[in-house]
């Protein structure tokens, strides 16, 4: 069992999502179900399993869901029907001291709009959590300086939210959801209020943080570049259902429909796929002969980082798994070819 388990889940907005769940579970889509009912679909039969320690990315267009779904992640909302459990806990059934603490102690969200608290410096936004929990001041502030200072922001404690740029502002943010050392992240469009520049920069410090400590992350986007540079792996939704659940590269290898393939058009196919993915598989008996006095690259290599190698060389390369045992081979042809699709 994964750490964060969705089953089945339905949820439909109205005044008598009931009788609509029947007809959503009969197969009616969300524009039928809302010329007849008059109710809407936010998730049509959703299951999900998240593990802990990945960064968990949920892609899709506006009103497809997305918001929905997190918000189930957090109880603001309750589904229509279906199940969620965190470690194999049925967070359904927690009354509401036991979501209390369950928010307080092992979610850390992240909003859009940043969400700090206007009247409150930095120091105590980032320590806002800690405090709720009852932390004395000098731990709070400890920590909060702490993470403060990993976020990058360190001689700005004093600062408040209107002082700082959205970039500031939301490690700001971020400083504050790690604060409490959550289990998970919940991050809705965290980085979509960004300019382009401040929001790669936020994406790269985000994988940095999670490099180290390996938190669940479930992170909202409607862009697919964001989605595949942060994601372990990703999960597509179109009108409240889940189209597509895969790694950055089978999304972009093998969609599942003409909506994810559309996404996946203009993306950067250099910064997503692997060495491992588009070579030639090799036998371990033919792997001496084959790869003999061959350039090498790691299978997990990205294109990117390939091009200069295959260009400087203009050979076939052979591909070394972990233990640096050749896997495969890689031929300029085979790399122009993935590039284009
Ligand atoms: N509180 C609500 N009442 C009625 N409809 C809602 C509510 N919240 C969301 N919806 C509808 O559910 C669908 C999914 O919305 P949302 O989860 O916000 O999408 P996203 O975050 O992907 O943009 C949309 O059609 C939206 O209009
Ligand atoms: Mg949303």
């Amino acid at each position: 069992m994964s750490y964060i388990e969705i089953r089945n889940i339905f949820k439909i907005f109205g005044p008598d999502p009931k009788s609509a769940l029947e007809l959503a579970k009969g197969g009616a889509d969300k524009d039928e179900i809302l010329s007849k009912t008059g109710h809407t679909v936010g998730l049509h039969d959703v299951s999900l399993s998240i593990e802990q320690g990945e960064t968990f990315v949920v892609m899709g267009l506006s009103g497809s869901g997305k918001s929905t779904l997190i918000r189930h992640l957090n109880r603001l909302i309750d589904p229509t029907a279906g199940s969620i459990s965190f470690g194999g806990e049925d967070i359904l059934a927690m009354d509401i001291p036991a979501l209390n603490a369950f928010r307080r102690k092992r979610l850390g969200m992240v909003f859009q709009r940043f969400g700090l608290l206007p009247h409150r410096n930095v120091m105590d936004n980032v320590a806002y959590g800690l405090e709720i929990q009852g932390t004395a001041r000098k731990d709070r502030e400890a920590a909060a300086s702490k993470w403060i200072e990993r976020v990058g922001l360190a001689g700005y404690e004093t600062k408040f939210p209107d002082q700082l740029s959205g970039g500031m502002q939301q490690r700001v943010g971020l400083a504050r959801a790690l604060a409490t050392d959550p289990e998970v992240l919940l991050m809705d469009e965290a980085f979509s209020a960004l300019d382009p520049l401040i929001r790669s920069d936020m994406q790269d410090e985000l994988m940095k943080l999670q490099a180290e400590l390996h938190k669940t992350i479930v992170f909202i986007t409607h862009d697919l570049d964001e989605a595949l540079k942060i994601g372990d792996r990703i999960a597509i939704l179109k009108d409240g259902k889940l189209v597509q659940v895969g790694r950055p590269e089978e999304i972009v290898l093998k969609p599942a429909n003409d909506y994810v393939q559309a996404f996946t058009h203009d993306v950067n196919r250099s910064r997503v796929l692997r060495a491992k993915s588009i070579m030639a598989p090799i036998s371990e008996t033919d792997s001496a002969a084959t790869t003999r006095d061959l350039p090498t690259i790691q299978a997990n290599a990205l294109l990117r980082d390939i091009l200069p190698i295959a260009l400087a060389n203009g050979t076939a390369m052979t591909v070394l798994d972990t233990n640096d045992t050749p896997i495969g081979t890689l031929s300029p042809q085979q790399i122009v070819d993935a590039l284009n699709g």
